[in-house]
């Protein structure tokens, strides 16, 4: 039989209660979060929204006693009580109320439950598609809700401080034009223009462009971007961003503002304090040292180019990269020398699954160079790769040899392996910097593309190189990105406020004037009525929350995220719509078995 809840009213939660409040009388309503029937005493565990509290049902209070006896997990209760001391040997030291318990005197079943398929066990988690399917079950668990709540406050931070340094909020369309971020669009039909679709945006970019031309000066939104393209980890195809656009402004500007709002959020939401101004680092050498343009800079192993060192190897590996203007670089793992044939297979796979043909390598011994590829290195050259890389005794070399892009992508993969694998950073550590002078342009499939954004400004330095094609490649944008222990957080540029500046970009990545003008014919009409310098940047609010709830995984930190996927499991969405939907849009579906 289950009970009302009427009039009854809550007046506590669980973890609000301690001993301060012990032969006070309270209500508290939540689930049984696990139960313990000793036949005479009873002792559940009730968990509501602020954590979890002991009630005790002892038999002298029959009515409620017998009630108890029907309880069962995850069961939805109210209960009446006195807050009572626990006896010494009953305290709990591993909760926060662990030391007191409520003496149950009244207790109203509000709702049953049937034994649920996810447990709700910290330490024993279901497989990820059935926690997904069952999410409303998983956010249960206290991990999750600890990220929920820490997210809600991370999000009332930067709103505050936002308003406090006179930014306005200003909500822009979901319902808009194709926005030219470069990952697909999802599209919506529209039912009133046949054959027309409106896209979802991948991030606010031309709206607060525009707003910048309105005369707003300081935008933000917490805005949610839309991208169909390949999922990951720290990828979701819904995401949040918190999306910042300024007037009259320079990079430094942007630095100071970003650096600020992350101090604040990190010193305010875990306590940690970060330096004033964080380390900068251009494109190139964050490439060269670390591989790659997000490098976790909580450790070293730095990447060594040995191509100079290397130049006559007879090694045909080494020769043959070399000839093909590729390079040959190695990272050293200090102490890896003792690593067993399973275990350098091991890293040669991983490399081969990066795109290498393979990965040599070379343990240093008490004697010098032994086993992998040291009988193809001639003595000089074996000394001077001991003088570039500083191995010791113990320690393990691997080479990589391949194209540039290759080298990078194989040895800042195998960093970043043993900076977990060796423990070579304080998991508590954050260490953020900025990444800049990116190039603008980049040379792919026999044309030249824009590297990050279309509407960015050359570095001004840079402007002379428009002039002649083979040098767009060494025009840089007055582009950055800022990262943290191995995360691209944030992404932004100074815009091109310039008519005749934007001009030359296109005319570089080759769009004809139609395309231009069915593309972004308003912006680029909106361009000539007076726009001030601008610029912005949009640190992703689900990727800052991995950091800050220190979890690998960007579905930890949304409530119903989707999965590698793009599927909803828990609504089955996508889903197949109605014949008489699909005929109200136009639209006919093309699919068969192969496709
Ligand atoms: P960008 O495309 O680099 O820049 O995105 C900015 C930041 O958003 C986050 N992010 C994502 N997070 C989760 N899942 C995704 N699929 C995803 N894609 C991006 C990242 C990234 O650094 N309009 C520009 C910003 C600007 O120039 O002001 C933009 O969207 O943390
Ligand atoms: P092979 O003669 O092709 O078996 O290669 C000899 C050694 O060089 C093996 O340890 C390979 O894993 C390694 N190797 C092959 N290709 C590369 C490469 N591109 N870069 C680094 N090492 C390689």
């Amino acid at each position: 039989m289950l009970d009302l809840l009427e009039q009854k009213k809550r007046t506590a939660y669980a973890e609000d209660l301690n001993e301060k409040n012990v032969n006070q009388k309270v209500t508290l309503m939540g689930w049984v979060h696990r139960r313990r029937d000793l036949g005479n005493l009873i002792f559940i565990d009730l968990r509501d929204v602020s954590g979890i509290i002991q009630i005790v049902f002892d038999p002298k209070n029959k009515a409620v006693h017998e009630k108890a006896h029907q309880l069962r997990n995850e069961y939805v209760i109210a209960v009446t009580g006195i807050v009572n001391h626990r006896t010494d040997k009953n305290i709990n030291p591993d909760m926060k109320t662990g030391k007191i318990e409520i003496i149950a005197e009244e207790i109203l079943f509000l709702n049953d439950s049937t034994p649920l398929p996810v447990q709700i066990n910290e330490n024993i988690l279901p497989e990820e598609d059935l926690r997904l399917k069952y999410r409303y079950l998983d956010l249960r668990r206290e991990k999750l809700q600890n990220i929920m709540k820490l997210r809600n406050k991370v999000i009332y931070k930067i709103r505050e401080f936002m308003q406090n340094k006179n930014f306005l909020e200003i909500d822009t369309p979901i319902l808009m034009k194709s926005t030219p971020e470069g990952a697909r669009d999802y599209l919506v039909p529209s039912r009133i223009h046949k054959g027309q679709f409106f896209a979802l945006p991948q991030s606010p970019q031309i709206y607060k462009q525009l707003l910048m031309i309105s005369g707003y000066d300081k935008y933000f939104q917490i805005a949610k971007c839309f991208r169909d393209e390949d999922l990951r980890a720290d990828r979701q195809p819904e995401f949040t961003q918190l999306d910042i656009e300024m007037s009259f402004v320079n990079e430094e500007d942007i630095y100071r503002v970003i650096e600020e709002l992350m101090g604040s959020i990190f010193k305010d939401t875990i306590n940690v304090e970060l330096p004033k101004q964080f380390t900068k680092l251009t494109y190139n050498e964050s490439m060269t040292r670390f591989g790659n343009d997000k490098p976790d800079l909580r450790f070293g192993m730095e990447l060594i180019d040995l191509s100079e060192t290397l130049t006559s190897s007879e090694f045909k590996v080494f020769k043959s990269a070399l000839e093909n203007n590729g390079s040959v670089r190695c990272i050293v793992a200090e102490g890896c020398a003792n690593y067993s044939r399973k275990m350098t297979d091991n890293l040669i796979a991983k490399a081969k699954h990066l795109g290498a043909k393979g990965l040599a390598f070379v343990k240093i011994k008490e004697n010098g160079f032994e086993g992998g590829i040291s009988k193809f290195l001639s003595d000089s050259e074996k000394e001077n790769i001991l003088h570039k890389t500083q191995a010791k005794n113990g320690d393990l070399i691997l080479f990589a040899a391949d194209s540039n892009p290759i080298v990078f992508k194989v040895l800042s993969d195998l960093r970043n392996y043993f900076g977990k694998e060796l423990k070579l950073y304080n998991p508590n550590d954050y260490y953020f910097a900025w990444i800049t002078d990116f190039p603008l342009f980049e040379y792919k499939n026999d044309h030249w593309e824009t590297a990050h954004h279309m509407f960015t400004l050359p570095k001004t330095e840079d402007l002379k190189y428009f002039d002649d094609e083979k040098d767009y490649g060494k025009i840089k944008g007055q582009l950055y990105d800022l990262v943290c222990n191995g995360y691209e957080i944030a992404s932004g540029s100074i815009r091109c406020h310039r008519l005749d500046i934007q001009k030359k970009i296109f005319n570089v990545i080759g769009l004809s004037d139609a395309e231009l003008e069915e593309k972004f014919g308003f912006f680029l009409e909106a361009l000539q009525y007076g726009t001030p310098p601008h610029g912005g940047i949009a640190p992703g609010i689900d990727r800052l929350m991995m950091l800050i709830a220190k979890t690998d995984s960007i579905t930890d930190v949304i409530a119903f995220p989707k999965t590698l996927k793009a599927a909803d499991l828990m609504s089955q969405a996508p889903s197949h719509v109605s014949e008489k939907q699909l005929n109200e849009l136009h639209i006919k579906l093309d699919i068969n078995e192969k496709n």
